[in-house]
């Protein structure tokens, strides 16, 4: 039988990487990873605990005390912190902004990573985040990063939060992308980079299905690489 692969997405926010990783995954029976929820739901903590997302020792300590767990529902996938589904209240603008400020401190990104390659290392994965490629799954069958035009990007977060019922202007949304664009890339701690042998698709001017499309045959073509005999 062939093993199943490793595949690793990453990318800046906005690009389609959620929408991406949970349909690739399914298309192909895997278990989809959002690591990104795995960070919020520990910057969910800190604020239940009245940690400071400053205090390194303090967040070291809580990231190694709760429990973060994916769980398949028909609704789709939930994320359990100590049990409890809080895949709707990491989404927050509060907990979005906190978690940018937790996820730089090196005690948290050691025990996360640790435990994305526990969840991973028997393959038939999908991971989706920011240092997957480069960081935590290093040798990863496949590999892609996922990008799209700021403006591009700005313009569908502006939709999301229009549909939600949210005032926001467009050029504002499109600002605060560029803004945490900046400093993704420039924090000390697993900046956002590119994996030099990743597949970059550039989503400014595709369709969901095209992206998806692109992915599942650069998936074969690594399957086919591998096991040539077995390809299907
Ligand atoms: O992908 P997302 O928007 O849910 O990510 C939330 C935050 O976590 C964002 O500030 C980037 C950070 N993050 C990270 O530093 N490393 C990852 N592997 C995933 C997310």
């Amino acid at each position: 039988m062939q093993p199943e692969l490793i595949i690793a997405i990453d990318g800046p926010s906005g690009a389609g990487k959620s929408t991406l990783s949970k349909l690739l995954a399914r298309e192909l029976g895997y278990v989809n990873i959002d690591t990104g929820a795995m960070y919020r739901s520990v910057a969910l903590a800190a604020k239940r605990r009245g940690i400071d997302p400053i205090d390194e020792k303090a967040l070291a300590g809580l990231v190694r005390s709760v429990r973060i767990q994916f769980l398949r529902a028909s609704e789709g996938e939930r994320v359990l912190l100590d049990g409890e589904d809080v895949s709707g209240v990491i989404r927050t603008p509060e907990v979005s902004l906190l978690t940018s400020r937790v996820s730089a401190c090196a005690g948290v990104r050691r025990a996360m990573v640790d435990l994305q390659r526990e969840l991973g290392t028997r393959g038939g994965v999908v991971l989706e985040g920011r240092d997957i490629g480069t960081v935590v799954f290093p040798r990863a069958d496949v590999k892609f990063f996922l990008s799209a035009s700021a403006t591009e990007r700005g313009r569908r977060r502006y939709e999301e939060l229009r549909a939600k019922g949210l005032m926001v202007e467009l050029e504002q949304t499109i600002a605060d992308v560029e803004a945490r664009d900046a400093a993704d890339s420039a924090r000390e701690c697993a900046p956002l980079v590119q994996a030099e042998d990743a597949l970059v698709i550039d989503s400014t001017a595709l369709s969901i299905e095209e992206v998806l499309q692109a992915m599942l045959r650069e998936v074969r073509r690594k399957k086919e690489s591998s096991h040539p005999e077995s390809a299907a």
